[in-house]
């Protein structure tokens, strides 16, 4: 089976002006300087990108959008593309975040424009998806997601799937401190997998990284990243905070 550098990632949402997110930054870098067995990245609003990034530069720490557009340029009031991004310093971006689709109406086809235009610019994406508690309650969790990767990932090549990474956040336990048992991560990520493997094949499949998301804390992150499955964390709450995202980057410790 392929090696899955463990991946741990703070999705600080809308927190942290400018100098907030440069002093936590700064932090980060120098508590998380000897963790090398995992990939860092971090995901600040666009108005601490460029800031942040200057921070960032020569320490292991990778930086991310939380979104972006689908065209590269023109009359988008409010948007940023993925050249902005890039320019700005960032190797990734958060697509498809449950509070994008939640709050502002995103579809899976919008999500599937933004990550092809992701990649024509070269830039890494991180796919975000999950199931609502009501959607959970009715089973229909495996056929929401389904949908969700099928049109999500639409005309994706298998050669593209070096670029992209999966986050798993069931929508009941973002922000409310009810966490997927790591059982339940578990299948979700292993079912994921298969889908892919029967898609995309067992490369890609082997190889993608699958994020678990959803209060994921010091306490209980080690007991999810102890699963076979489980390539990673993407944060949100406890990843605010340089100290205790600290401690999830030296889950292993
Ligand atoms: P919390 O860690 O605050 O539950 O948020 C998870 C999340 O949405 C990360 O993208």
């Amino acid at each position: 089976m392929a090696e899955r550098t463990p991946l741990i990632a703070g999705n600080w949402k809308m927190h942290k002006t400018g100098p907030e997110a440069v002093q936590a930054a700064g932090e980060l870098v120098k508590l998380t300087a000897d963790a090398k067995q995992v990939d860092i990245l971090i995901a600040p609003a666009f108005t601490s990108l460029a800031l942040v990034a200057e921070i960032l530069e020569g320490s292991r720490i990778m930086l991310a959008g939380q979104n972006m557009h689908w065209e590269p340029k023109g009359a988008f009031t409010g948007e940023v593309s993925a050249d902005m991004l890039l320019a700005a310093g960032c190797s990734h971006v958060i697509l498809g975040h449950s509070e994008r689709r939640q709050f502002f109406g995103e579809t899976d086809q919008n999500i599937n424009k933004k990550l092809k235009s992701a990649l024509a610019a070269g830039l890494k994406s991180i796919i975000c998806i999950g199931e609502s508690e009501t959607e959970r309650d009715e089973g229909k969790t495996f056929s929401v997601l389904d949908k969700q990767v099928q049109n999500g990932l639409k005309g994706l090549f298998s050669e593209d799937f070096g670029e992209v990474i999966l986050a798993y956040e069931p929508v009941w336990a973002i922000g409310t401190g009810k966490t997927a048992t790591s059982q339940q991560a578990q299948q979700v990520h292993a079912y994921l997998r298969e889908q892919l493997a029967k898609a995309y094949g067992k490369t890609v499949a082997d190889s993608i990284r699958i994020l678990y998301g959803g209060s994921v804390k010091p306490e209980n992150i080690a007991e999810l990243m102890a699963m076979d499955d489980v390539d990673g964390a993407l944060v949100g709450g406890a990843s605010l905070d340089p100290q205790t995202f600290s401690r999830l980057v030296h889950y292993q410790n």
